[in-house]
């Protein structure tokens, strides 16, 4: 069974995503996402989206959140947050494809996804479930 985060932790986890997002380099799309992930041994990795003139070789905050962890030796995972602005007429921005595909190589199924958003000052969060964002991945190792 699996540990629940403490309010504490999930504050933590919100503040250093919303940290990195400071970092964001996207001078083309001007939308600054950040993330954070939270291993089984307690350290928190972070990234932010980083662009490129050919808008392609973009990676998305996720991606270089956990890449930064599992490039440390941690690919075990209780949580992963992220926090992007709040748009017009969007309650919350969750991630794209390509990074639920990447979660769903590291993270269980019933790992815990906030997703924050910011409107001024204002943080709201939402919970989640990786398996309620990416309930069928792609798994070469196993018939699900
Ligand atoms: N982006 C992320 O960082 N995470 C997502 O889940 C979706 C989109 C970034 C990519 C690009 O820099 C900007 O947001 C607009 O698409």
């Amino acid at each position: 069974m699996e540990k629940p985060l403490t309010k504490q932790e999930i504050s933590d986890l919100l503040d250093a995503a919303q940290q990195a997002r400071a970092n964001s380099y996207s001078p083309y799309s001007h939308f600054k996402v950040g993330a954070a992930v939270l291993t089984q041994k307690g350290a928190i990795f972070t990234g932010t989206n980083i662009e490129n003139a050919s808008y392609g070789l973009t990676v998305c905050a996720e991606r270089n959140a956990i890449f930064a962890a599992v490039g440390a030796g941690q690919r075990r995972f209780r949580a992963l947050a992220l926090i992007t602005q709040k748009l017009p007429g969007l309650a919350f921005n969750s991630p794209c494809g390509a990074c639920r595909q990447v979660m769903s190589e590291f993270m269980a199924p019933t790992m815990p996804v906030f997703i924050a958003v910011l409107d001024g000052a204002k943080r709201t969060v939402y919970k989640k479930q990786l398996k309620d964002l990416m309930p069928f991945p792609f798994d070469k190792f196993s018939e699900k």
